[in-house]
Order: C-alpha cells, then sequence, then structure tokens
C-alpha cells in the first residue's frame, strides 16, 4: 500500500479536494480554495442547492463571493455534484456537514458518517480527510474506524484531521481569512499537506494539538464560554429590569477594567447552528460519564428562558398601556445582517405570543419563503404560526401594538428609527437597546435590561 506521501500535494495539478456540505462553512472554503486554483469539487446531497449554484444563483449571504465563484466556476476550478469522483489522481476530503443536536432518533456525527462514507466508496491510498463540522467528542476516532472498516490504515496509507471550523457569519473584523485554527492529524504527513491547504485559506496559521479529542473539546468549549457569558449577562438584564437600572451601562462601565473583562450584551437568547448546540456536546460527554456540566445545564436553561420573558415582559407593557393583543416581531434571524434562522429566538418568542392568543405578524429583510421548511426543522416547529410581512409600510403599522426587536439589521436601522420618532407604533420593545431614546417620541421604548 501506497504510504501518504505530503510531497505530491505540492503541485495543484496532481491532487483535487471535495468539499462535502457548500452550507455556510463549506460554500465560503469551496470559493476560497477555487479562487486559489486548487481543483474543487463542490458535494452536496442537496441536490436543489446545487442545481441553484449551477445556475450561479446566489443567497444573499454568499452575495459577497459572487465574483470569486463566478471567476472560479468560469476557469474550470469549482465543480459541483452530489457524489464523489472516481479518480486516479489523490484527493482530500473536507467535511463541512451539519452536526444536529444528539436526539434518540439521531446521533450528532449521522451526517459526517455519510459523507466519509461517501468519500471513501472512491478514496484511493494516500488520500486525506479534514473534518471541519462541529463534532461530539469521541467522534474523530469512530471516524478512524469507520475508515479502518473499509481497508485503510489511518495515519499509514490515509490520513485523518480535525481542524474546526470558526467562522463566525457577518463578521467584518474576522473571517475565514484571518481567523487562527486549531488542528489535529493522524500523522505528520498529512500536517504537511494540510499546511499547504490552509496556507490558502488563514496563511496557514494552525495550532497543532496533541490528540482528536483535544481538538474536539476546544470547538465546544469555546462555544460553551459564549453561552455560559451570554447567559450571565441575560440574568443580569433581568436583575436589572426588575432595579430598574439600565444593563448596558452597567456593562459599558465594568467593560473600562483593561483585564479579566470581556463585555457580552444582553439579547432574547443565542440562537444558530453553533452557540446553542455545541455546548450540549461537553454536556453529553460529561453525562457518559456520569458527571454534571452545571455550568453549561444552567445557561442553557437561562437561554431557553430568554423568549419567554421577553413575551412575558411585553405582554405587561401591552396590558399596561390597554393596547390589542397584535405584535410584531422584527428581526428573525439569530443574529444581524444574516439570512440564517436556525434555531432563532423570535420563533420561540412568536410561538409564546401565539399561544396566548396574539396575532402574530414577523418581519426580516432576509425572510427567504424557499428556506422557511428548513427554518421550521431547525426551530423544531410544524407550523410557522405568524404572518410574514414584506414591508414596513405605515397602513400596516397602524394596526399593530407594538414593535418587539430582536434583531437589528443595518438595512433597516433608519426605517426602526423613522417608525419611533414618527410614534408610528405604541410600543417598541427593543431586546438589544440598540435603539436611542428620544423624548419626542409618544412611542414607549422598552429595553430588555431596562
Ligand atoms: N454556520 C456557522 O456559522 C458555523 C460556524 C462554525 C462551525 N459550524 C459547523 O459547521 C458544520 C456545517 O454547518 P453549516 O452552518 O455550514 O451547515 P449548513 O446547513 O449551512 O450546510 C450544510 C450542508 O451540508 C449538506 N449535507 C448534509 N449531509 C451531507 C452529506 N452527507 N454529504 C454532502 N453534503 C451534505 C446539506 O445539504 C447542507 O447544504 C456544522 O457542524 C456546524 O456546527 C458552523
Amino acid at each position: 500500500m501506497e504510504l501518504i506521501d505530503g510531497k505530491k500535494f505540492v503541485d495543484k495539478n496532481s491532487f483535487f479536494i471535495e468539499i462535502y456540505g457548500l452550507g455556510y462553512v463549506g460554500f465560503p472554503l469551496a470559493v476560497r480554495l477555487s479562487s486559489s486554483e486548487f481543483k474543487i469539487i463542490g458535494i452536496d446531497v442537496n441536490n436543489e442547492r446545487i442545481e441553484r449554484l449551477k445556475n450561479n444563483n446566489l443567497m444573499d449571504s454568499e452575495l459577497y463571493l459572487k465574483d470569486e465563484f463566478l471567476e472560479s466556476r468560469n476557469k474550470n476550478f469549482l465543480e459541483l455534484d452530489n457524489k464523489s469522483t472516481k479518480n486516479n489522481i489523490s484527493k482530500i476530503g473536507i467535511i463541512c456537514v451539519p452536526t444536529p443536536i444528539p436526539t434518540e432518533k439521531i446521533t450528532s456525527d449521522i451526517y459526517v458518517k455519510s459523507a466519509v462514507i461517501e468519500f471513501l466508496k472512491t478514496a484511493n491510498p494516500g488520500d486525506v480527510i479534514i473534518l471541519e463540522s462541529s463534532i461530539e467528542v469521541g467522534t474523530t476516532e469512530k471516524i478512524e474506524t469507520i475508515i479502518e472498516e473499509n481497508g485503510f490504515e489511518v495515519g499509514k496509507n490515509i490520513g485523518l484531521c480535525f481542524c474546526p471550523e470558526r467562522i463566525d457569519p457577518a463578521n467584518k473584523e474576522w473571517g475565514i481569512e484571518n481567523i487562527p485554527r486549531v488542528i489535529y492529524c493522524s500523522d505528520d504527513a498529512s500536517y504537511s499537506i494540510a499546511k499547504i491547504i490552509y496556507e490558502n485559506v488563514n496563511k496557514g496559521n494552525l495550532l497543532r494539538v496533541s490528540s482528536p479529542k483535544i481538538a474536539e473539546i476546544v470547538k465546544s468549549f469555546e462555544n460553551a464560554f459564549r453561552l455560559v457569558n451570554i447567559a450571565l449577562v441575560n440574568e443580569l438584564a433581568i436583575l436589572c429590569d426588575n432595579l430598574e437600572v439600565n444593563v448596558k451601562e452597567v456593562i459599558d462601565a465594568a467593560a473600562t477594567k483593561p483585564f479579566g473583562f470581556m463585555p457580552h450584551y444582553p439579547g432574547a437568547g443565542a440562537g444558530g447552528h453553533c452557540i446553542p448546540k455545541d455546548p450540549r456536546f461537553l454536556l453529553e460527554s460529561a453525562k457518559k460519564l456520569d458527571l454534571k456540566f452545571n455550568t453549561i445545564e444552567h445557561a442553557l436553561e437561562i437561554n431557553h428562558f430568554m423568549p419567554k420573558y421577553v413575551s412575558n415582559s411585553i405582554k405587561k407593557e401591552v396590558e399596561n398601556l390597554g393596547l390589542g393583543k397584535n405584535i410584531l416581531i422584527c428581526g428573525l434571524s439569530y443574529k444581524a445582517n444574516v439570512e440564517d434562522m436556525r434555531d432563532s429566538p423570535s420563533f420561540k418568542i412568536i410561538e409564546e405570543f401565539h399561544n396566548q392568543g396574539y396575532s402574530v405578524y414577523g418581519y426580516d429583510p432576509y425572510f427567504d419563503e424557499k428556506l422557511s421548511q428548513k427554518y421550521m426543522i431547525e426551530n423544531h416547529l410544524e407550523k410557522l404560526h405568524f404572518e410574514i410581512i414584506k414591508k414596513l409600510d405605515d397602513e400596516f403599522l397602524e394596526k399593530i401594538s407594538g414593535i418587539c426587536i430582536v434583531q437589528h439589521h443595518d438595512i433597516i436601522k433608519e426605517k426602526i428609527k423613522e417608525i419611533y420618532e414618527k410614534s408610528t407604533v405604541p410600543l417598541i420593545y427593543d431586546c438589544q437597546s440598540k435603539l436611542l431614546k428620544n423624548k419626542n417620541s409618544k412611542t414607549k421604548l422598552v429595553y430588555l435590561g431596562n
């Protein structure tokens, strides 16, 4: 059997890269590597996604990559397919598929396993697999077993690496090109191959760790750190509401401490495919060992409670002001300036209001009807119990009691300010305290955290 030989990966014509999963992680990676003139095959089991990309039809969040994407497609550096390719030259498989929260029905590694099996169907000795998905502790070792069951020897004639992605969509300062990465590699040759690849991603800024478990724990711990701090600041916001003290002023003052403090700001709860999910992987590991991880467990509870707290606070205001039971939830995505609505707190707030007999409307400039099925699955909903509004026009706004702003997207900032200044609605509840108070407005503006 052929040994892994890093040298043959130096010549970009002597190998190709298959990227499995062309979502928020895999698509930018495919564009970046194909722009660096690596031969890339982007593989996704979602045929609609493949067809959409073949028709050069990009989602809002992908548009910033349009020029590079089109250039790579035109120069044939980026091909798109729904399965792996048989070829006699060497290949590298980079796995960027989803890793759901484990339930009785599915394990978190279900898609990672199927992507690896698909890769192995056409693999040759000397190939390398790099996992980028966020995985539960122990997954890399399970993947190693699958590879060996398919007749390869990890670290001898096939390489296995885990290099967790850290991308933060819409972050203008830290992107795929400058975020340092942690990597585990089964052997030195695989590490030198990974260096060649990541040289073209983040200038090869890699920290090699000694075991797969370390890399797995690092990824989940980073997101646990964020979740716990978000929960801490959200509980502080609830306390400040009751003490009638502005939480933002407290945090900004605390942030003047030059060491040992990192400001986090309150909101309706952490959403998306990472922060509320990855810490659960550490919790699962602890449970398997009969241990507790109380900090994470409590942070998850607080995160779960926040949408209820927000809707209850708004309901109290609605009753005090004697308003009707209709509400607009504005900014449905899990963070500002992205269209990703997975596990978004907005959907939970909508459900709370719906269960209380409210007429609920939703508005988000990024809402995409075609993706609503995906949002429902990710938000564990059978049906969306709200009416989606396409435009924030006065005629509609005049008939509603209040707006709950969950996310402040830059592109609607001016419109929200105008609605407030023109006093178009009686009540605005701002989960992020971003709309500045104005004495001339007749609208009651309430912040989460007073
Ligand atoms: N979105 C983020 O900001 C982010 C950041 C860091 C890490 N991650 C992690 O990266 C992984 C991918 O996340 P994402 O947000 O890109 O997910 P996504 O849902 O946007 O994209 C995943 C894609 O994989 C495809 N897919 C599923 N099974 C497949 C298979 N067997 N073969 C080929 N394609 C398959 C899906 O059709 C989908 O298009 C997850 O583990 C996630 O936790 C995500």
